[in-house]
């Protein structure tokens, strides 16, 4: 696809799907919306857009397809360096006021798939405050993502791109692709199989990662989730969402806006 239709798309997919196309690699995603075309029968992609806009199965079809399956270490790497530099100091300085005999951090990775958020959240954290013990639970809906969580992951070249060479060198086991954590990762997470729209919260969480999962949802599912997240923080805790994900009202799900993607529970 030609750079100049690409940029046509990615600003009607923006408009009529709210997905931020660039947070997505050019090269990559250029060639999914090309299969993504064929398989579609349709002819051209004003001929696309127009049933997306009328049948609202299809445009669910069509960002399962954008998103479901994309997943990374460090995933959008400034909001991973905006939580380390903007949120995880105060939540570290909160922690040791608040919890001065055990000032890790409980943290919470809801939707974690098959692993490449709490891994993260586990690297940063051993660069950050490795003196503390912190509290990391996983979950997931899907019993296959969590068994492969549970196991390393097992990722590609693209999804372990945003990690330095000492960082490949320390987290992850020798060989691949596909690419393991290394079990002194793993041993620092607890994976749960856990249903958002069924299952109780935990509660009193510092922080909660909860990236491209509610997209998915209604409104109203994903109001209702949101307000039990904030429940679920302890005030001052922060919520963390995807990129392309924004609470318009906040301050009626018991959140402020703290900074692109980040929320801080104030009930
Ligand atoms: C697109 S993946 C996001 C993975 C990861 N958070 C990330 O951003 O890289 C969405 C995940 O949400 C999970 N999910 C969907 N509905 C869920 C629910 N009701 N409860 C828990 N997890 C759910 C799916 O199983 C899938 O693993």
């Amino acid at each position: 696809m030609e750079m100049q239709l690409y940029q046509t798309i990615k600003s009607q997919i923006k408009q009529i799907m709210r997905i931020d196309l660039d947070h997505y690699k050019d090269e990559q995603m250029r060639r999914r919306l090309d299969s993504w075309l064929v398989r579609s029968g349709a002819p051209t992609w004003a001929d696309y857009f127009a049933r997306v806009r009328s049948d609202s199965k299809e445009m669910l079809r069509f960002r399962d397809y954008l998103t479901i399956n994309v997943t990374a270490l460090f995933r959008d790497p400034e909001r991973w360096t905006a939580l380390r530099e903007q949120v995880m100091p105060e939540l570290l300085r909160a922690a040791l006021q608040l919890r001065p005999s055990s000032p890790g951090l409980r943290i919470w990775s809801a939707g974690c798939s098959i692993g490449a958020e709490p891994y993260t959240i586990v690297m940063l954290l051993d660069e950050i405050a490795p003196q503390r013990h912190h509290t990391i639970l996983a979950t997931d809906l899907d019993k296959g993502a969590i068994s492969r969580a549970m196991s390393g992951g097992g990722f590609n070249n693209d999804e372990i791109a945003n990690l330095s060479p000492a960082q490949r060198s320390k987290y992850l086991d020798a060989g691949g692709p596909p690419y393991r954590v290394k079990q002194s990762v793993l041993k620092k997470i607890d994976f749960k199989e856990h249903n958002l729209l069924s299952d109780p919260f935990p509660t009193d969480m510092d922080l909660i990662i909860c990236r491209n999962v509610v997209i998915y949802f209604t409104t109203e599912t994903k109001d209702m989730l949101y307000r039990r997240f904030s429940q679920a923080l302890r005030p001052g805790g922060y919520l963390f969402v995807g990129a392309t994900e924004i609470l318009p009202r906040p301050q009626e799900l018991g959140f402020a806006g703290a900074g692109i993607s980040f929320y801080k529970a104030n009930k």
